[in-house]
């Protein structure tokens, strides 16, 4: 997808995500964005499902963004691991979008997230 293509939204600067999770708004959500351990961007809806905090308050470790309020950790697909090994199923994983990097800008077209056939480990 290219920048230009219609419903494609920029974000924020690669180089701004990976110094910390940036909190965006975007036609109508606001999304949190940063950069996982492959230097791939991610997006996700800035509320946690847990307890509606903002991912874009915690951090980034391994690729993966903490909540600052009980530590749920999301992958870019939106699935949590939960401190301790707790059960979690779809109802607690944050919605996730594609998006890519062009133009030093991270964009999303606010499609649901797949993952992208050279990175099947990212969850
Ligand atoms: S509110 Fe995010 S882990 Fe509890």
């Amino acid at each position: 997808m290219k920048q230009d293509d219609p419903g494609s939204h920029a974000l924020c600067a690669l180089s701004a995500a990976r110094m910390a999770p940036r909190r965006v708004m975007c036609a109508g959500p606001a999304l949190v964005v940063w950069v996982g351990a492959d230097d791939r961007p991610a997006v996700l809806d800035d509320r946690c499902p847990h307890g509606d905090a903002r991912l874009s308050a915690g951090y980034v470790v391994g690729g993966r963004i903490v909540c600052p309020y009980h530590m749920w950790a999301f992958g870019p697909g939106g699935h949590a691991d939960v401190p301790g090994g707790g059960q979690h199923g779809m109802q607690c994983m944050a919605r996730a979008y594609r998006c890519w990097v062009s133009g030093g800008q991270v964009w999303t077209a606010l499609e649901p997230y797949w993952p992208d056939p050279g990175a099947a480990t990212r969850v």
